[in-house]
């Protein structure tokens, strides 16, 4: 008997406000036609004054405990990917901990940027898998839309807000890539990349900052490491692209998630993606995406998914579950 970390309920909240591209024509110069056709984006959420990033949080987590069918007390862990928490700390996953009426357990928050559900994702099934945890909640939730620089049209136009969760419980498997839940995971970071994407502010300048990129660069580093750390979580699984039923990128730029998907030899048809109508929403943008690719119906019980991301530190990484 193998213990794995199968998928029990998903859920998502976006704020309500819809910020088309064409909105950025009156402050900017740019064009709702550059944004498409440069990286597919054509509208993003964005938080309301004093909506937070954990405000965004419990609401993607309680759909999530409605789709499970269970209660706040039957979770015992919950991680929060996040680079934009309420405040420097208390974390905000112990934040969403008390709104919830989680009394027990232990919450944390996993700050890997665009990357951060991926690193979150393995630590929940390290603790499921381990047996320190029977059920764990991976909540994405970012509020970007306040690191903006909104005069930089090279940075601004693609980001935007929202929240996915997924509770993750201990089931028996029988050690083979047939089983469901978390089959395998390959993580990076390679600090030397710090300035190609950054927010400079923070404790050491007390502000909170602008999130600065080199695009042309990130661009170049995602396309070469997404493929290859799926590739390789993969391998880990004993599977290859061929067995692949969707992947599941993290939403930045659709000509990095088409590339990526090429490499991986997986058409189009096998990837989520919702780019179009969240922009980048950092560590939300899969959870996000698992949880519209569900209620689309393309995502089913037993489908085999690989999700990959890539964000600032840089850190980069890829989760292969059956669902
Ligand atoms: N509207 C109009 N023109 C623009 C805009 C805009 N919003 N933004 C930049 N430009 C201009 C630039 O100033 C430049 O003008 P110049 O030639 O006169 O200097 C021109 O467009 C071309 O700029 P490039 O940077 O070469 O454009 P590129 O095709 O690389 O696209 C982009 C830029 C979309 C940022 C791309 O590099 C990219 O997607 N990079 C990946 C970055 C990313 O997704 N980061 C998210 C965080 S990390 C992650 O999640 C993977």
């Amino acid at each position: 008997m193998t213990l794995r970390a199968v998928v029990r309920g998903v859920g998502h909240y976006l704020p309500a406000r819809v910020m088309p591209n064409a909105e950025f024509e009156a402050t900017l110069d740019t064009t709702d036609d550059w944004i498409r056709a440069r990286t597919g984006i054509e509208r993003r959420h964005i938080a309301a004054e004093g909506e937070t990033t954990s405000d965004l949080a419990v609401a993607a987590a309680e759909a999530a405990l409605t789709d499970a069918g269970l209660r706040a007390t039957d979770i015992d862990a919950l991680i929060v990917a996040t680079s934009t928490a309420d405040f420097t700390f208390p974390s905000a996953a112990t934040m969403v901990q008390a709104r919830l009426g989680m009394t027990g357990g232990f919450a944390f928050d996993v700050q890997a940027v665009c990357a951060g559900f991926v690193f979150a994702l393995a630590q929940a099934n390290a603790l499921i898998v381990s047996g320190a945890a029977r059920r764990v909640m991976v909540i994405g939730s970012e509020t970007f839309s306040r690191l903006m620089d909104w005069t930089d049209r090279s940075t601004c136009v693609l980001f935007g807000d929202g929240a996915g969760a997924l509770i993750l419980e201990a089931g028996e498997g029988s050690g083979t890539p047939a089983d469901r839940g978390v089959l395998a995971f390959d993580l990076h970071s390679d600090g030397r990349f710090k300035d190609i994407l950054h927010v400079d502010g923070g404790v050491s300048t007390g502000t909170t900052g602008h999130l600065r990129m080199q695009g042309k660069e990130v661009f170049r580093h995602a396309v070469e490491k997404l493929a290859e750390t799926a590739h390789a979580a993969l391998d880990k699984a004993g599977l290859s692209g061929a067995d692949v039923d969707w992947i599941v990128p993290h939403q930045a730029n659709l000509r990095i998630i088409s590339a990526t998907a090429q490499r991986m030899q997986v058409p189009m048809e096998r990837v989520v993606v919702t780019v179009q109508d969240h922009g980048n929403t950092s560590a939300a943008s899969i959870p996000l995406a698992l949880s519209v690719g569900r209620d689309r119906g393309q995502i089913r019980p037993g489908d085999l998914i690989v999700t990959e991301a890539i964000g600032g530190g840089l850190a980069w990484g890829a989760v292969v579950l059956r669902w």
